[in-house]
């Protein structure tokens, strides 16, 4: 493999397949989809990856579907979540013909009986409840508390059923569903926001709906902290146990829409150091790539192991990794010990393959990085 000239996200597919195969296994002997949520890395191949596997996709945008159709993702195993749908994001995924709109309030209902009723089709619907539980997780990735904008709660559902009676020949109700935020490790709170859903579907199906589908969503974390695999392999199970245990006696087809899970240990962000400058306080190891590649550190305060790719042997040292971006949010890692680093080092952060190039930008008008393919040990697609 060529030397790297700019910083680059490298994933490892069989990492992957891994992770989807354990998830998987989970819930044998249940109906289950996976929809892996491609707003974790929508990169094309990951996508042709999974689909080849069995998955299908939460999407969350026009852009989502767009690109989960081009790499080849058959429409009827596309979902589409999300708070804010428009006109013609709905009316796309309607002509589409995808499996799901997973609706989140009565005026969202209304505008897809509207756009189904123009286009004389049936709109496959599921609605997304607020379980109002509290994941204990940070604050910006919790979705399924009363504070947040995600989902409607038990006061919303005599508005839902009106409006499905009135467009009755337009909506088709199939199941109802929810996700109660992201980076969660307690199966209780998972358990308590699935049994509250299931009372909210047995009231839909005294109401006469016949919901073959239940979406539990995603949010199955891992530990950035710990690279205990075979830990993280006997949660993924426990969830699969819990989840069948929790829903037994429904007959439905069971969704999950696992994102981080499947994908955040397959990934590393390689960029290199451009300077080591040490000051009165600190010594910073200044990198060719930052906040605007991996944004995860300053945007949640998040943690990523430091792999620094050199044959070390020498000293330890504390060192502050950080960017090239005018901003002092700019940092991947602070106060990490590291054998000494010289200028033209590579080092990996660890784990950025969930939430790493899909929310990275070109702020400071800097290139978006690399992404590189590897299975097998062979290096795949360079895109
Ligand atoms: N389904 C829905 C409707 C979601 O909103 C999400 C994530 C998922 C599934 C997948 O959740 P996961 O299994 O990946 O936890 N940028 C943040 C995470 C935001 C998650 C947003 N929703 C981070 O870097 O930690």
């Amino acid at each position: 493999m060529a030397a790297l000239d700019q910083p680059a996200y490298i994933y490892d597919l069989d990492d992957i397949a891994l992770r989807f195969h354990a998830m998987n296994n989970a819930f044998a002997g249940a109906r289950h989809t996976i929809h892996y949520a491609m707003k974790a890395n929508s990169n094309a191949a990951i996508l042709r990856h999974l689909c080849a596997l069995g998955a299908g996709v939460d999407t969350v945008s026009g852009g989502e579907i767009a690109r989960a159709l081009a790499a080849g993702v058959p429409a009827d195993r596309i979902i589409f979540s999300g708070v804010a749908k428009t006109h013609q994001e709905i009316q796309r995924a309607l002509t589409a013909r995808i499996k799901q709109i997973n609706v989140e309030s009565p005026q969202e209902l209304l505008r897809i009986a509207d756009i189904a009723r123009q286009l004389g089709m049936v709109a496959n619907v599921a609605f997304r409840l607020n379980p109002n539980v509290n994941p204990k997780t940070h604050p910006y990735i919790t979705t399924g508390f009363r504070d947040n904008k995600f989902g409607m709660d038990e006061s919303f559902m005599p508005e839902l059923s009106g409006i499905l009676a009135d467009s009755s020949k337009f909506l088709r109700l199939r199941g109802l569903t929810m996700h109660i935020g992201s980076l969660l490790f307690d199966l209780e709170v998972f358990r308590e926001a699935i049994e509250k859903v299931i009372a909210v579907h047995d009231t839909f199906k005294a109401q006469g709906h016949a919901l073959d589908r239940l979406d539990i969503g995603g949010g199955l974390g891992v530990d950035y902290d710990n690279a205990d695999t075979a830990r993280e392999f006997e949660l993924i199970a426990e969830y699969g146990r819990m989840v069948i245990q929790a829903t037994r006696g429904l007959d439905v087809e069971l969704l999950t829409e696992p994102g981080r899970v499947l994908v955040a240990r397959a990934g590393v962000l390689v960029g290199r150091v451009q300077y080591i400058k040490a000051t009165a306080q600190k010594t910073f190891a200044i990198l060719d790539t930052g906040m605007h590649h991996l944004i995860r550190p300053a945007l949640y305060g998040a943690t990523h192991r430091i792999l620094p790719l050199i044959q070390g042997t020498g000293q330890q040292i504390m060192y502050d990794i950080v960017g090239p971006i005018c901003e002092s949010s700019d940092f991947l890692a602070k106060g990490v010990s590291l054998p000494q680093l010289k200028q033209g080092d590579c080092i990996a952060i660890a784990d950025a393959g969930a939430y790493g190039f899909a929310m990275a930008s070109q702020y400071n008008s800097h290139e978006l990085p690399a992404e590189i393919m590897v299975a097998a040990g062979r290096v795949l697609v360079c895109e």
